[in-house]
């Protein structure tokens, strides 16, 4: 195995950056490979082409799999740990050493451009399905690159915008995706983000890079850029970035820096290493010859991982799932020509690809399709309306495919309404007109506006973009051969202005301010009673679940279990995902969202099975990010413990008492008399100060006087030689002294 210390300092330069857009720089003296490394995510994108091409398309055949917007419905590791397998598989057979993903950025607005890229608004979520693919893929010998790291939560101006993130927001929600999958998987590398995080790029963030990931997350991995997100070769090193790409030819400027003593060529030796070890894990698997992964089974994979994608919202006397032999009436381009992933550096050449109406031909079904309308922004023709009105009328039911057309979403660019496109829903009315029995499947990358449209139809499923195994997956829910066990891990807001981050979307001036804190997406419309469309979690099943026996046990201090019977009720074998909730302590002393998703469990139960399941909450379950402290804090206090199907549907509520972490900031001239009351040391000296003044050794603070006391009670005692002149300035001397000795003490 090469060591750092056996190459030049050129060599180790160069390991720095690419050899060329897509591979590792080899040193072939050494012995040092350049292995490939490619996108990603939610399959291989491998480019036919060695030069960065601007035919993105142009890429080698690889399974589609449904993409974040889809597989994170699923609420199911499981499956996607599975999904990560197959990747691996594939990048085994076609020589791929790292694969450029998942992409788990927080969803801050339905309008992000690469919201069908990640995960969720919620962290929680985010890191624990998003952890799969990375495990998966790994357990194969090749590497992930979880992306961008961190806050690249819109497309506009994302290359140089400043997101001003207070550390609170980005410690509860920008950041816990990441690092529960750093703590927990180890992903082989990291893709810092374009954009600036208060400041600095993310290039050349010393804090985030090195502080944050390496120090306090033990992160083993190597950091690279984004494409094209370095800007300084040298301050990109010192923040703890191994690896730039595709190369900017400037190895030289880094042997340079090291000499004139502008680089600690120890820092260089680091980051050099771990481009060493990186090839090192990775040599088995790309040394691996004439493995073929079975294309088959992994379309079948992806078929099994888009029924588990879609959400059924809506089921009005129960429409669905349809009768075998139903004659129905297909409408929509979508059913030929489907929306199965986004746009951009995503892009998958899929190795088949089942459309609706290829799914409805292989089993038989009855059916007529009329396009309806073009995926184009063209006006409507009214011809086409006329054939999908004939076509309804004459059908059992009408399966309308809406959705967002291609050009709509991609990397890039961030969308500028929720709207589906109004001949889309022209014609919907049109066809409700004639035939009530309407369902509607629904293509879109990221939350669309429902209202008042939906009213027109009897069944909705939001099929998200399934991969290229979708139209298989749409029928088998359709038919009833699979059951939908979907949950939304985004809102459906009823209206783009109740976002909460629109106040400040997408910034201006190169600047976005994250002025709504923590109160992304559920966390603000639960706690400021916000109707929305759908509800975060939500989700329909052909069954129907009960939970009972809620029963909630404080294990610790900080931490608690939680333990659930969930039945099937029902005669149809389905799925439920059990979900947790935490409420904040009443005694906060900070702002914060009256409940979070804590855990969740999809659980399969045949038709009146039941089950148990159980939760662990540990500390981070009840914590906020102090600003002040600069640290976790669990205060004590009454936390609420909430047990649902969704934000909004909370079928049990327990109030636990937790004695909280024991930490006390510690004290000094600006902490008030309140925080010296409360604190162990701080209160013995406050006591000591009263025994002092009663026998005279101290000036007294009269104790009867309320007004004096409240005030003093908020105020830092810098401040009370204000009220007492220099008795006041003795008292705050003493509690100093005494407080400093009572901790001496302890
Ligand atoms: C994207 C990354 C992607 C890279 C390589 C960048 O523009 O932001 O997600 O992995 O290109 O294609």
């Amino acid at each position: 195995m090469v060591n750092v210390h056996d190459l030049t300092l050129e060599e180790k330069a160069s390991l720095t950056s690419g050899g060329d857009a897509w591979h590792f720089q080899a040193i072939e003296r050494a012995g040092v490979p350049g292995y490939m490394l490619t996108d990603g995510p939610h399959g291989l994108r491998k480019e036919n082409s060695e030069v960065a091409a601007l035919d993105m398309k142009n890429t080698v055949p690889a399974t589609c799999f449904p993409p974040a917007a889809g597989m994170s419905s699923s609420w199911n590791p499981d499956l996607v740990r599975e999904v990560g397998v197959a990747m691996g598989e594939e990048c085994v057979q076609e020589d791929v050493a790292v694969i450029l993903g998942p992409g788990v950025n927080i969803k801050r607005n339905p309008l992000g451009g690469r919201s069908f890229e990640y995960w969720s608004e919620d962290p929680y979520l985010a890191g624990h399905e998003a952890v799969g693919i990375v495990e998966g893929v790994q357990s194969q010998g090749v590497g992930t690159s979880l992306k961008h790291f961190a806050a690249n939560n819109q497309e506009t101006d994302r290359l140089r915008i400043d997101a001003r993130i207070s550390e609170r927001a980005l410690r509860e929600i920008y950041l816990p995706a990441f690092e529960h999958i750093v703590k927990t998987a180890q992903p082989w590398t990291i893709m810092c983000a374009y954009n600036q995080l208060n400041g600095v790029f993310g290039s050349e963030n010393h804090w985030l890079l090195t502080k944050v990931l390496r120090e306090e997350w033990g992160f083993e991995g190597i950091v690279m850029s984004d494409w094209g997100a370095v800007h300084d070769r040298v301050d990109s090193l010192k923040g703890g970035l191994n690896l730039e790409m595709p190369p900017s030819f400037s190895d030289d400027e880094v042997v340079i820096a090291v000499r004139d003593g502008r680089l600690d060529e120890k820092q260089l030796d680091a980051m050099a290493q771990g481009m060493l070890d990186l090839v090192e894990k990775a040599r088995a698997a790309m040394e691996r010859e004439g493995f073929v992964f079975d294309k088959d089974a992994h379309h079948a994979l992806a078929r099994r991982a888009a029924q588990e994608s879609i959400v059924l919202l809506k089921n009005e006397g129960g429409l669905l799932p349809l009768h075998k032999g139903t004659n129905i009436a297909v409408i929509g381009e979508f059913a030929r020509t489907p929306r199965y992933q986004g746009g951009g550096s995503s892009h998958i050449n899929p190795t088949k690809m089942t459309s609706f109406l290829d799914a409805l031909e292989e089993r038989g079904a009855s059916y007529s399709f009329v396009p309806g309308f073009t995926l184009d922004s063209a006006e409507q023709d009214p011809a086409l309306t006329a054939q999908a009105v004939d076509a309804a009328a004459a059908a059992d039911v009408a399966v309308v495919y809406m959705g967002l057309p291609e050009p709509e979403e991609s990397e890039g660019f961030d969308r500028t309404h929720l709207n589906l496109p109004a001949k889309q829903i022209e014609l919907l009315s049109r066809v409700a007109d004639v035939n009530p029995r309407v369902v509607v499947a629904l293509s879109n990358g990221s939350a669309v506006q429902m209202n008042p449209w939906q009213e027109d139809a009897a069944a909705v499923l939001e099929t998200w973009l399934l991969g290229q195994a979708g139209g298989s997956a749409v029928a088998d829910i359709l038919f009833g051969d699979a059951n939908p066990s979907g949950k939304l891990a985004q809102s459906v807001p009823l209206n783009l202005t109740d976002d909460p981050s629109m106040l400040n979307w997408p910034g201006g001036d190169r600047v976005v301010d994250y002025g709504e804190g923590v109160f992304v997406g559920y966390r603000y419309y639960d706690s400021f009673g916000v109707d929305v469309a759908y509800p975060f979690g939500f989700g329909l099943s052909y069954s129907t679940f009960e939970i009972s026996d809620v029963e909630v046990e404080v294990t610790g201090a900080v931490s608690a279990s939680v333990s659930a019977t969930v039945r099937n009720t029902s005669a149809v074998d389905g799925a439920e995902v059990v979900q947790v909730y935490v409420n904040p302590a009443d005694s906060s002393p900070v702002q914060r969202p009256v409940h979070e998703l804590k855990g969740f469990k999809k659980v399969f139960l045949a038709a009146g099975e039941s089950a148990r399941v159980e939760f662990e909450l540990d500390n981070r379950a009840f914590a906020y990010w102090s600003e002040h402290d600069g640290g976790w804090r669990v205060v004590a206090g009454a936390y609420g413990i909430e047990v649902g199907t969704s934000s909004r549907d909370i079928v049990s509520r327990e109030t636990i008492e937790l004695a909280g972490d024991d930490f006390y900031a510690e004290l000094n001239e600006w902490s008030n008399f309140g925080e010296f009351k409360k604190d162990p040391y701080g209160s013995r000296a406050v006591e000591r100060m009263f025994e002092l003044g009663a026998s005279g050794e101290l000036p007294t603070i009269p104790e009867d006087n309320v007004g004096v006391q409240m005030f003093l009670e908020t105020m830092p005692i810098n401040s009370m030689a204000v009220l007492f002149g220099k008795d006041g300035k003795r008292l705050t001397q003493f509690l100093l002294e005494e407080y400093a000795a009572e901790r001496a003490r302890a």
